[in-house]
């Protein structure tokens, strides 16, 4: 396993995170660890979860996991989306922040999260009370940098903008949705990451699962996540989804690479992401993600693939004669 720099943030992390949105949903505590071992056993030291991930039973299982090694681990967290249907207890406000943090600690049996991540957009709260938040937690120690969760770009901007000019703790690291299903990350996020040095670790490299060829047409529907939850099967419904993966599916057959390797080699590969968070419910399913960490794709293999896709317009009305 390769090791890359997080940004600017001074960790050392695994090319690859894996996400433990499965632990106490798809993965009961048994296969939970059976994952996170074979995660640590392929070189990993970066794992990633949130308080929502099957409402705080994902951090206590990773956290029982951690135990005894945490010290050599990269763990993070999330707070912003709603916890009950109290309606404090959303968002990205002081009071939710602080409160959901030590939830997250005390459920994942440590005193300090590597990163912390807003993991949702807040339309309610001003950008500079949840900054300033993020800032009291890091100068307590319990939190050691900043990341930002499904903003839109200029929002993110507008954060480091306003951390630069108050010294707060800046957003050193990006967790944003990217696949060869979903790009629209390279029209601003990337660019903007790239342009701050801000480390981005980009999640759902396999699409929620479209990308791995179960789910085409004329098959029979497994159980997987697009037929049994209503808010991903929504996100991949259009059929430019599946014109996608048919494409991508039937490049793989050419290549005899296996499509879940490619996909997440595919992600690897764009020099903006610093790494991908991998998901599965079990070993099988994430063992050809783990091969994608020794898969070599070169740069025209990667526009090969990349070409596979419509192209995701611009963000300005011109580009045709910008400088470079
Ligand atoms: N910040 C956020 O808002 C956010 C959102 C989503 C995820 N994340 C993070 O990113 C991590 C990964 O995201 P993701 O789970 O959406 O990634 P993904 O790679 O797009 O989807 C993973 C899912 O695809 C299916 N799958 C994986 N390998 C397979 C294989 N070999 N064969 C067949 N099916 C396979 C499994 O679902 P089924 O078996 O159910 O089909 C698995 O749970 C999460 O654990 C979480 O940490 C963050």
């Amino acid at each position: 396993m390769k090791f890359v720099p997080l940004g600017r943030t001074g960790l050392t992390v695994s090319r690859f995170c894996y996400g433990a949105m499965s632990f106490g949903k798809e993965a009961d505590e048994a296969m939970s660890a059976r994952l996170f071992n074979r995660c640590l056993d392929a070189g990993l030291n970066f794992f990633d979860c949130a308080n929502l991930y099957s409402n705080g039973r994902a951090e206590e299982i990773l956290g029982r996991l951690i135990q005894g090694r945490r010290h050599n681990l990269i763990i993070t967290s999330k707070v912003g989306f709603a916890m009950t249907d109290d309606p404090n207890d959303s968002g990205l406000s002081r009071r939710h922040i602080f409160q959901q943090l030590e939830g997250s600690l005390r459920r994942l049996g440590t005193d300090f999260l590597d990163i912390y991540f807003c993991h949702t957009d807040d339309r309610l709260t001003p950008i500079e009370e949840t900054l300033r938040a993020m800032e009291d937690v890091v100068r307590q120690g319990k939190v050691r940098h900043v990341g930002i969760s499904n903003w839109p770009a200029w929002k993110i901007a507008t954060a480091l903008g306003l951390a630069a000019r108050h010294l707060w703790q800046p957003v050193q690291v990006l967790q944003p949705m990217y696949s060869l299903a979903k790009r629209t990350v390279e029209v601003e996020i990337l660019p903007l990451a790239q342009a701050e040095n801000l480390a981005v670790i980009s999640y759902s490299p396999l699409g929620g699962g479209i990308l791995t060829g179960k789910y085409l047409p004329g098959q029979a529907a497994p159980q997987g996540r697009l037929t049994v939850n209503k808010m991903y099967a929504e996100r991949y419904a259009e059929a430019v989804y599946q014109d996608i993966a048919k494409r991508f599916l039937d490049y793989a057959k050419r290549t005899g690479v296996h499509p879940v390797t490619l996909a997440v080699a595919w992600v690897a590969a764009n020099p903006a992401i610093t790494t991908p968070i991998l998901g599965a419910r079990n070993v099988e399913q994430l063992e050809p993600s783990l091969a994608a960490a020794d898969y070599e794709m070169s740069p025209d293999q990667w526009r090969e693939i990349s070409a596979l896709t419509p192209l995701v317009p611009v963000a300005t009305d011109r580009d045709e004669e910008r400088t470079a």
